[in-house]
Parts: structure tokens; C-alpha cells; sequence
């Protein structure tokens, strides 16, 4: 087999065998084939289209690339969940201890955050002592006896998929469908989910800014699922502006702690009902998404969410008082406001724009290589559609440094729009594909 036939067959708009895929995955991955054949073929993919058979081969190529991580030792159907990425989106932090208190194993690999959009290992590391480091052995005791355990990605989990996605950030081909969702989906399989619940956001804040192209990658990510034997749903959700109130490290965690307390923003703990309503049902301990809801909203009622969030930090390593206590979490030395100039409604929070605002701060990062702070972001005091008079504060800058402050407070102020109506009805959950 030669990569120069592979390269022309879908330059014409042939469909690629499961060996042909096979074939340049494999010996891409070795180093065998060069970057400069492999960007030909990416470039042919990304104008002549993937079917869905050679999406799910492309994935399954991608997932045998490197190691599989064995959660045979687990009991019970593994599901895990998955973000396309947000601006103040903290579901996993809140929905995997509803989750797990249900006695349904949690076993999640996440990522850090890079550019806008925040990362569940980070936010984690506000606990003093809480490892995301553990061993694989550790992790699969842990998700046996407390049926909860977070880990950072390891690197020998579909390596395909980096070398690829790194190759493709380069040559202008990230944004093909097939291409992002055997991309999503490989990493998913190759961390031993048995079932997949995808958070796929839409809007300014998110990758795919429509819902036609939300909806795509939903179905292709479902599609691979079904051919792949891992049932998967996907739920299609707002990210036009920012998910709950806090955008930001320990401010996101404190956000979390207070949902788990019965006190958390209402479009947060919605989503976080919609998700895990799917993910017990495919985990097979309800049989309607309406008792699951029931059964995820008695875990905040009782209390159990919590104590299982708790649970979860100490057997990490963290300090569990800070979940008691959320004022020995990381603070900022300053508070600011950023304040109204006009009076009317908001009519639109620029998702996007506010991510690099807060990563700006030390919220994020801008390159792999940054530190970031744990303590810095920002707090929305005001959201979609709310009634506004001059002088009232729209959102607070939580700073360790007053230049960086000033900057960000003039950062919020341009990218809240203010108007005399608001009428647009944007849904929280636009549609959920099976
Ligand atoms: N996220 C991924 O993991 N892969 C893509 O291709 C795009 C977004
Ligand atoms: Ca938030």
C-alpha cells in the first residue's frame, strides 16, 4: 500500500477503505509516513468528505494507535461526558458526585484548559493537595470503593490523535466534521467509556458558533457511537454567553460547591439534570429521563451530592474542608466592579470575548506554558435579558493585579451589549440526539 494512491483516491472523492485508514494512521503514528503526505490526505478529507463508515474506521484506527486504559476491573456500565468546550462551564464538577452518589461508576479522564475556554484539572487543583496525577491503579480502586476518580489525560491514549490534531492546527483542516468527531470520540473510547453523554455547546463562546453546525457533529459523534457499539447521546446547549455566574478557577469550584449545596444558578444545575439524567439512563438505573431527574434532584436535596463531592477531594489527596468552608479556597486580593453605563436590558454577553478577558487576568492560558492563577476571573452579576439602571454593576473582577484589573474591567464593559429590549429566546438545551 503506498500513501501517494490513499492521498489521490480521496483527492477524487473515493471513499477509503478500513485497511487504506488503517494503514496511514498506524504508520503515521510510527513516523513512517511524513507530515507533508498526511496534510495532502487531510486537505482531500477535509474538501471531499468522510462518510460515517470511514469516520467510525478513522476513529477505531485512532483509538488502537496507543494504549487502552482497561476499566474491565470496574463494575457497572462506565459513562463518561464530554464538553466541546465552554466559557464558565462547570457541569463536570457539579455532575460527576450526582452522579456517583447514584452508585454509578464516574471514571474521567479531563483536560486543561487552553485559549477561552476553562479546564476540569485545573479548576481541580484549587484544592490544597488534590492530585491529578494518580496512578492508574488508584483510579480504578477509588471508582470501585467511592465510585468517583478525575485523572489528567495520559499521553499514551490515542497519540494519533495528537500527532494529527497538532498536524491539522497548522494546514487549516481542524474544522471538518468528521475530522473534530473521530478526533472527540477516539479519546472518549480509548479511556474506556462504555457509554457517552456529549455536552455540545453552540454559540459565540463555543466552536461550532450554529446550531446546523452543532447539530452535525452531534450526529456524526453519535453515529460513530452506534457503529462502535458505545451508546452515545448528545445534547446540543447554549454557550451565546457564559454558563452559570463565575469564569475562573476556584471561582468556578466555589460555584460548583454551592450548586451541590442547593445554591447554585439555575441554568447550571439544569444543565446538569439534562446530562445526567442521560448519562443514568444509559448507565441503566432508570428507565425514563424523567425518574432519573427525580432521582439526581433527591442527591442535591439529601445532601448525598455533596458528601460525595468531599469524598472525592479527600480520596485525591485535597484538603475537604475547603468544601465545607469555600472561604479557604484561593482568593484574589482585589475585587472590582465593572460597572453599567447605560440603562436598558442586556441583550447580548459576548461568551468568547469574556474567556479571554478572564484568561487575560491569569484565569487561563494563552499558551501551554502559562502558569495560571488559580484565584483571578470574573463573577456575572447580570446575564441575558436582565433589566439594567446606569451604575449597576454587571459583573465583578476578582485581580491580584490593579492594571490587569482596570484591563479587564473595560474588557467586560465592551462586551456586554446593552439595548431597550430583549426579546430573543435562546433555549438553554436546543436538542438531544440518540
Ligand atoms: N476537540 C478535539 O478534541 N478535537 C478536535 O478535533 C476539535 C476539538
Ligand atoms: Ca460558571
Amino acid at each position: 500500500m503506498r500513501m501517494y494512491d490513499l492521498i489521490i483516491k480521496k483527492r477524487n472523492g473515493e471513499e477509503l477503505t478500513k485497511e487504506e485508514i488503517n494503514f496511514f494512521v498506524e504508520n503515521y503514528t510510527k513516523g513512517i509516513i511524513p507530515d507533508y503526505q498526511v496534510s495532502a490526505l487531510l486537505m482531500a478529507i477535509y474538501f471531499k468528505k468522510m462518510n460515517a463508515r470511514e469516520t467510525a474506521d478513522l476513529t477505531m484506527a485512532m483509538v488502537h494507535s496507543g494504549d487502552m486504559l482497561d476499566l474491565s476491573k470496574i463494575h457497572g456500565v462506565k459513562v463518561d461526558k464530554h464538553s466541546t468546550g465552554g466559557v464558565g462551564d462547570t457541569t463536570t464538577l457539579v455532575l460527576t458526585p450526582m452522579v456517583a452518589s447514584l452508585s454509578i461508576p464516574v471514571a474521567k479522564m479531563s483536560g486543561r484548559g487552553l485559549g477561552h475556554t476553562g479546564g476540569t484539572i485545573d479548576k481541580l487543583e484549587s484544592f490544597k493537595g488534590f492530585s491529578v496525577e494518580i496512578s492508574e491503579n488508584q483510579f480504578i480502586n477509588n471508582v470501585n470503593t467511592i465510585k468517583i476518580a478525575v485523572n489528567g489525560q495520559t499521553p499514551d491514549l490515542a497519540p494519533a490523535d495528537k500527532k494529527l490534531y497538532a498536524l491539522r492546527d497548522v494546514t487549516g483542516t481542524v474544522d471538518n466534521i468528521s475530522l473534530i468527531s473521530s478526533s472527540i470520540m477516539s479519546k472518549k473510547i480509548a479511556s474506556g467509556a462504555d457509554a457517552i453523554v456529549l455536552d455540545v455547546k453552540v454559540g459565540d463562546g463555543a466552536f461550532m458558533k450554529t446550531f446546523e453546525d452543532a447539530k452535525a457533529l452531534g450526529k456524526a459523534m453519535v453515529d460513530i457511537g452506534k457503529n462502535v457499539n458505545r451508546n452515545t447521546v448528545a445534547v446540543i446547549s447554549d454557550m451565546d454567553q457564559p454558563l452559570g455566574f463565575a469564569i475562573g478557577n476556584a471561582l468556578e469550584v466555589k460555584e460548583a460547591i454551592d450548586t451541590l449545596k442547593g445554591n447554585g444558578p439555575c441554568d447550571l444545575l439544569e444543565l446538569c439534570l439534562t446530562l445526567g439524567s442521560n448519562m443514568v439512563v444509559l448507565a441503566k438505573k432508570a428507565d425514563t429521563l424523567e425518574d432519573a431527574r427525580k432521582m439526581l434532584m433527591e442527591t442535591i436535596e439529601s445532601g448525598k451530592a455533596l458528601e460525595k463531592f468531599k469524598e472525592f477531594v479527600k480520596a485525591q489527596g485535597g484538603d475537604e474542608t475547603q468544601v465545607e468552608d469555600t472561604d479557604k479556597l484561593p482568593k484574589a486580593k482585589y475585587i472590582f466592579e465593572a460597572k453599567a453605563k447605560k440603562a436598558g436590558y442586556i441583550t447580548k454577553i459576548h461568551a468568547q470575548n469574556l474567556g479571554i478577558v478572564a484568561m487575560e487576568l491569569g484565569a487561563g492560558r494563552a499558551t501551554k506554558e502559562d502558569k495560571i492563577d488559580l484565584a483571578v476571573g470574573i463573577v456575572l452579576n447580570k446575564k441575558r435579558g436582565d433589566k439594567v439602571e446606569i451604575g449597576d454593576t454587571l459583573a465583578y473582577v476578582h485581580a491580584n493585579d490593579e492594571e490587569k484589573a482596570k484591563i479587564a474591567i473595560d474588557g467586560i464593559m465592551k462586551n456586554y451589549e446593552i439595548g431597550d429590549s430583549y426579546e430573543d429566546n435562546i433555549p438553554l438545551v436546543y436538542d438531544i440526539i440518540k
